[in-house]
């Protein structure tokens, strides 16, 4: 909190209070069941967390996306799955805050900020993942609508999504800049949900295949210009990692809490085990890295904000950091608590499995090295 003013910590508080008394007791729950918690997604709506990085005059909040961060990093301290309501609203809007027009943002950042509508950003295929530019999903126009084939994969909030930012190629003889972007709807003739995925952790966040046949899309709903999407979606990821980076950060901190209670309470040998100093050091570790990713991640949330120059740069640099923080606080969290980390009744696990995403998805953190080489090498 050092690091933010009274008006952000006043939101922290808040936020504090909403997840202790709303979202943490049921976190286990959704990870057991696998499900959307939807009363959540009603809580977020009500204080206006799916509209913090849509302009007022459009429906939202105008906070920005250190707001985002904050609300990101306070929800994932309880639960991953629910803090990627608010962190996928944000991402699916992003393309049209980056390149669309006057009337796209009158006309979907209200839907996006009330949450009437569910947003996913339709990036990745099945052939197409760290190396986005490969994408085969084709966009032809004809008269006044682009026709789309193709498949998107992996796509969170994908089968539940009302509104979807797509990218597809518009003219693959230009490589990266034939691709274009789109805002497509559910309900537009040819579009499909192929697929629910199971996966190892973030169970509550519905991740799915969509499927274009034909897919009618009228030519306004095309962002920005042809050609342009790539940029719009590379813009957007910087937008967005110091968001997974929050993620990263309260769920690392989510497990320190965890471990420290525990290392309080748990007699070994006659005390408390964080009185040895085999764990107290490993706590030690696990809270001077919390710190440090928390720092960066701030930092480059406000450069986002404020649009650095640095900020690809930057956003590559905590989603790295911070991701990496929660894959070994996490890990050693559960090692401090032995036997039970490893019992599905203690939140450990869920922690561990939740964690391992965060150096996944927005880009692998090989391709965050490979985004920091290239901005240092320019
Ligand atoms: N801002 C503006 N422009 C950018 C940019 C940025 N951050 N990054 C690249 N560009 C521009 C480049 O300048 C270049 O334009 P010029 O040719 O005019 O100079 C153009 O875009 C192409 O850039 P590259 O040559 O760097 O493109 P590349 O094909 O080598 O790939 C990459 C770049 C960084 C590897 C990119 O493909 C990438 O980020 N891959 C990872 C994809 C990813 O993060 N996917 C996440 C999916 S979403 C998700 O995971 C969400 C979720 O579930 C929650």
């Amino acid at each position: 909190m050092y690091l933010l003013n009274d008006e952000q910590k006043m939101f922290v508080e808040q936020m504090r209070k909403m997840v202790a008394e709303k979202v943490a007791p049921r976190a286990a729950e959704i990870d057991k069941a696998g499900e959307f918690p939807w009363d959540l997604k009603e809580i977020f709506q009500e204080m206006g967390l799916l509209g913090l990085s849509v302009p007022q005059e459009f429906g939202g909040t105008s906070q920005g996306h250190i707001y985002v961060c904050l609300a990101v990093e306070e929800i994932a301290r309880a639960c991953v799955s629910s803090s990627l309501i608010v962190q996928v609203q944000s991402l699916g809007w992003e393309p049209i805050l980056i390149g669309g027009n006057e009337a796209q943002k009158k006309k979907y950042g209200p839907r996006v900020s009330s949450g009437e509508a569910l947003t996913a950003f339709g990036l990745t295929e099945a052939g197409a993942g760290s190396d986005a530019a490969a994408m085969r999903t084709k966009a032809v126009k004809k008269g006044d609508k682009y026709i789309i084939n193709g498949s998107k994969c992996f796509i969170s909030n994908g089968p539940l999504a009302d509104v979807v930012t797509l990218f597809a190629m518009t003219d693959s003889s230009q490589g990266v800049k034939g691709i274009s972007a789109f805002i497509v709807e559910k309900d537009f003739p040819g579009y499909a949900v192929a697929k629910w995925e199971s996966k190892m952790g973030i169970k509550g966040s519905p991740t799915g295949e969509l499927v274009f046949e034909d897919m009618e899309v009228p030519a306004e709903n095309l962002i920005g210009a042809e050609g342009k999407g790539f940029i719009y979606a590379m813009k957007t990821l910087d937008t967005s990692r110091p968001v997974i980076a929050s993620q990263a950060v309260g769920l690392a901190q989510g497990a320190l809490d965890l471990a420290v209670k525990y290392a309080k309470e748990r007699v070994q040998f006659g005390r408390p085990i964080g009185q040895f100093q085999g764990i107290s050091w490993m706590l030690a570790d696990m809270a001077a890295q919390i710190e440090s990713a928390r720092a960066l991640t701030y930092q480059a949330a406000d450069m986002v904000d404020s649009l650095d120059p640095r900020r690809t740069y930057m956003s590559a640099c905590c989603k790295l950091i911070a991701s990496d923080v929660a894959m070994r606080v996490t890990t050693d969290a559960l090692q401090i608590a032995g036997g039970y980390g490893y019992m599905t009744e203690y939140p450990f696990e869920r922690m561990m499995r939740d964690a391992k995403i965060t150096q996944i998805y927005e880009g692998t953190n090989q391709i965050q090295k490979l985004v920091i080489g290239r901005e240092l090498l320019k």
